[in-house]
């Protein structure tokens, strides 16, 4: 259980579900170390005034300096201050210093959860606009499967759509036959290019050119029809092209520290499409219709105002006339295959806000196909915006790509550590030793850690801005920060030669006497719920906001306490329990939002 649980469990039998959820660690430490208010409300319905309830409630529970509280205390109008004994916390202490999971246990039902992440369209490099998904998503299945759950992390890749047509187009009329043997990927790309900007309509999303003549665009859907109908001239350049677009892509993941248990692309349910829509119509949920095969909404209708068109669920083509299948065929597909080879409990789907309409549409068709016990989430986030305030990937001349992106976060991340290193050295800290490649090492870490650490602490649904020197900045919540956090202490273990996995082993007793201390040790505690509810709403900021609070105890803590120079050695190895259990928090945390630390910088 969580510190959270156990003491809402301590109220349990006292109050009703809703009652217990009020409980809130307190804002200010002058109101105890928890809080709640139940009494106020509960007063209304007992008819009887807030302050006399509080004080029924309050003598239901025990107290005392062994138990869990050391006192309960009614405030204000009614409120509950809550107090945790010195004793509880600090065998609390002991045990999540002796477990290696940091005193998380696993869930009572461990659930099933599939993560549909990353999903790039293959035919072009990495962009910004991949960012998201792809860290996001990553952070999320660390979290889930520390958590104790079962995580399948699915990429499914846009391995089928129209941007083959226009590679296809491009290669039959446009290679430069060197380039491609030199550089396969380079060439792919420039080839990619150079056919959209012969389009008539620029608009990336903009798949048909509708009264205005657009005849490259054409000809690339014609490109596209033909690798969809088997035609082997397209199936063998489509064979061909795809290791290379996938190298370039699992070179990112790679640097990224991203990692997925299946890669099931768009082309790999092609071959079950067919059988979605028989099924589909056989049971009467789908119909044809002028030739197409469509699916109504809920209602069996077609909306036909604009504000119908945004409440209601609009209807969905699932077989076009000329017979292609859409999107929503495969996304139907590859629910069935989920559903079917890993009995999900949920299903969560890491995708730009813009396909919000598509996925609502698409959990409410699943359900009605028989898939409704399955938790379906579309867990949107916003855009990464420029200094300018517009979104990065959208910008005229196709935005970074994320490759390049890389390569200047770790330069600037390379130029910040040495700044820093330098700066350190004239306050005459002790700075240790680093070869170039070490060096070269800690640039990576710092600089993709900024870029990961800079989006996974903004709220998932907000935009954001992509801004170089904020991320990389050695004060306030950041990834170079918490990573110097961490190197601070773990310096403390070298420089006074000790042992931290010898001190741990031998279970110190611990000695929680100061308001600095005692602040630490609540922060460590919350970890368990800090994960809880970053895991419950998807949202990873929460654990970057934990981790904030957690720097900033530890730092009040590290100005107020001597740690090495102790009074006595039992202090001195209880504030070393302290610190371990700050860098091991601080290092799993940044491991679950999947940024490196190192041991030294
Ligand atoms: N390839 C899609 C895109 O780039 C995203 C795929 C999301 N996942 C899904 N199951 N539809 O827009």
């Amino acid at each position: 259980m969580t510190l959270l649980q156990q003491i809402r469990a301590v109220w349990d039998p006292f109050l009703d579900d809703e009652m217990v959820r009020m409980i809130r660690p307190s804002s200010d430490p002058k109101y105890g170390d928890y809080q709640a208010n139940f009494a106020m409300s509960m007063a209304k319905q007992l008819g009887k005034a807030p302050r006399d309830l509080a004080s029924e409630l309050v003598i239901k529970v025990p107290t005392g300096p062994e138990l869990m509280f050391e006192k309960l205390e009614v405030a204000g109008g009614g409120f509950i201050n809550m107090t945790l004994s010195a004793s509880f916390l600090q065998s609390a202490l002991r045990a999540m210093s002796a477990d290696a999971q940091l005193g998380i246990s696993p869930p009572e039902k461990p659930l099933t959860v599939v993560i549909d992440y990353s999903g790039p369209n293959v035919a072009k490099p990495l962009h910004v606009g991949h960012l998201r998904s792809t860290i996001i998503g990553e952070a999320l299945s660390r979290i889930y499967r520390f958590l104790g759950h079962t995580v399948i992390g699915d990429n499914h890749l846009g391995d089928w759509g129209t941007q083959f047509g226009i590679l296809l187009y491009g290669y039959k009329h446009f290679l430069d036959a060197e380039a491609y043997q030199a550089d396969p990927v380079r060439e792919l790309a420039r080839l990619y290019v150079h056919v959209r900007s012969l389009f008539v309509k620029k608009d990336e999303d903009s798949e048909d050119d509708g009264p205005v003549a657009d005849p490259v665009a054409e000809a690339c859907r014609f490109e596209t029809a033909k690798l969809h109908e088997g035609d082997p001239e397209n199936r063998a350049l489509w064979q061909q092209f795809m290791p290379h677009c996938l190298k370039e892509i699992h070179d990112i993941y790679e640097r990224l520290d991203v990692h997925f248990d299946t890669e099931h692309g768009e082309s790999y349910y092609q071959p079950q499409l067919a059988s979605v829509v028989e099924d589909m119509l056989a049971k009467g949920i789908a119909k044809e219709s002028q030739g197409a095969v469509v699916i109504p909404n809920a209602k069996g209708v077609i909306p036909q105002s604009d504000e119908e068109r945004k409440t209601e669920e609009p209807p969905a083509l699932v077989r076009k006339r000329d017979g292609a299948f859409t999107y929503t065929t495969t996304d139907l597909a590859t629910i069935r295959y989920r559903a079917d080879n890993y009995q999900p409990d949920r299903l969560l789907y890491v995708v730009d806000f813009r396909q919000e309409l598509h996925f609502r549409t698409l959990f409410a068709q699943a359900a009605r196909w028989g898939y409704g016990h399955i938790d379906m989430r579309h867990l949107k986030f916003g855009s990464v915006l420029g200094k300018d305030g517009k979104p990065i990937s959208t910008r005229k001349g196709g935005g970074f790509e994320l490759g390049d992106l890389l390569d200047e976060a770790v330069r600037m991340g390379a130029s910040k550590y040495a700044q820093t290193r330098k700066e350190r050295l004239e306050r005459g800290e002790d700075v240790p030793e680093m070869s170039p490649e070490q060096q070269r090492d800690i640039a990576e870490v710092v600089g993709v850690g900024a870029v990961k650490y800079a989006d996974l602490s903004s709220n998932r649904e907000s935009n954001y801005v992509f801004d170089f020197d904020k991320m990389l900045a050695t004060e306030g919540n950041t990834s170079t920060y918490m990573q110097y956090a961490y190197v601070r202490c773990r310096g403390i273990f070298r420089k006074g030669g000790i042992d931290a996995d010898a001190l741990r082993a031998s279970q110190p007793t611990m000695i929680i006497g100061t308001a600095a201390e005692k602040a630490l040790a609540l922060q460590l505690l919350r970890f368990g719920d800090a994960l809880q509810a970053a895991a419950s709403g998807a949202v990873p900021h929460l654990i970057s906001a934990y981790l904030w609070d957690l720097a900033k105890s530890y730092s009040t803590f590290f100005v107020n306490c001597p740690v090495l120079k102790a009074e006595t050695e039992e202090l001195r190895d209880s504030r070393l329990i302290l610190c371990d259990l700050t860098a091991r928090v601080i290092q799993k945390s940044l491991h679950l939002l999947g940024i490196r630390t190192v041991e030294m910088m």
